[in-house]
């Protein structure tokens, strides 16, 4: 008998449905729906082919030795390449890429068509952009009824800037910061909307300044950039050039600015001079942040418009008054 104080004394709730899984197939799955998972391709090369198949029953199983697994169905036109190749790669996604789940989770013969990709150290091909890859051994398959369970040793890993993509209930997802993380619990209760004319003016320009981000998110993605590189392309393009300038300057963090900066080397945005340590943009990062100012420009227009000229320069006063002091 549990005798620990319940955090919960609602009364107990009826289920929605409930029962054996052979007596209804569909209900056992809502419920194992009920479940969060991230979604990943998982790939590997066979006779000279590349191959891959969306899964959400990735799981990491130990760190030391490094173990990660994942099932397949016996069935499945995948199985023997999956089983003859000894190796494989997994390809976690991005919140923003359904269309790659929904890709390689049909039985279509062009997905890799559809993707970018190159062949990892390990020979398998790794997806980009993804927000982790590990590039695994197969260590051992075990019998798991309807699939085969292929546990993995990891050989590599390498983890990119980016939110995962969430299946659950049967649907995608994306995460999101638990309410109760983001106020200490006696402030929930809701505080009544400040009109913006009583707003202090530092609070004012604050929720301005983010409400401006979120709509410009949508012209950062049409330039097909994260939001971490558009901040770390601005700072390059303002001439801080040092590891430690960039990461005050973009309040990305240490790991995410290394991680972007790897991944706009790899892209020939940036070149890194070993000597001086210094990052330098090259003509095609310089390309970039221009065309990213460009549409900063046109969407500050467009926000502007209505404003006369006095006004805006009334604005432009207050907030170098404010910077300055
Ligand atoms: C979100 C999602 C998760 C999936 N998870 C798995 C899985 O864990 N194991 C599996 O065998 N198939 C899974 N599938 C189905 C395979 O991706 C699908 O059957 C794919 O077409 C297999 O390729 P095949 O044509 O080689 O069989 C999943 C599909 C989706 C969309």
């Amino acid at each position: 008998m549990n005798t620990a104080p319940l955090l919960n004394t609602a009364p107990a709730v009826q289920p929605v449905e409930e029962g054996q899984p052979q007596d209804d197939a569909r209900a056992f799955r809502r419920c194992l729906g009920q479940f969060a998972t991230g979604i990943a391709i998982i790939t590997t090369e066979f006779e000279g082919q590349p191959v891959g198949m969306a899964v959400n029953s990735f799981a990491a199983v130990s760190l030391d030795p490094a173990l990660v697994l994942w099932s397949i169905r016996k069935e499945s036109s995948s199985a023997a390449a999956f089983l003859g190749a000894q190796k494989y790669a997994v390809n976690i996604l991005e919140e923003e890429q359904t269309e790659v789940s929904r890709i390689f989770g049909a039985g279509r013969a062009d997905k890799f068509e559809q993707v970018r990709w190159a062949s990892g150290v390990h020979g398998c091909p790794l997806i980009s952009p993804a927000i982790g890859h590990f590039e695994c051994a197969l260590e051992h398959v075990a019998d798991g009824g309807d699939h085969h369970i292929l546990i993995g040793r990891v050989l590599r890993f390498s983890r990119f800037d980016g939110r995962p993509l969430l299946f659950t209930q049967g649907q995608y997802a994306v995460a999101q910061s638990h309410p109760s993380l983001l106020a200490p619990a006696a402030e929930q209760t809701p505080v009544p909307k400040q009109d913006s004319s009583e707003m202090p003016l530092l609070s004012l320009l604050k929720s301005t300044a983010q409400k401006l981000s979120g709509q410009f998110e949508e012209h950062r993605e049409a330039l097909g950039m994260t939001l971490a590189t558009s901040r770390m392309l601005n700072a390059l393009g303002d001439g801080i050039s040092t590891l430690d300038g960039l990461e005050r300057a973009t309040y990305l963090g240490q790991t995410s600015t290394e991680d972007a900066l790897n991944e706009m080397l790899a892209n020939g945005y940036v070149t890194h001079a070993d000597a001086s340590g210094e990052y330098t943009l090259t003509a095609s990062g310089r390309s970039k942040v221009e065309a990213l100012r460009q549409r900063a420009m046109d969407f500050t227009l467009q926000k502007l418009k209505g404003l006369t000229a006095q006004e805006i320069a009334t604005a432009k006063k207050v907030m170098d008054s404010l910077q300055a002091h």
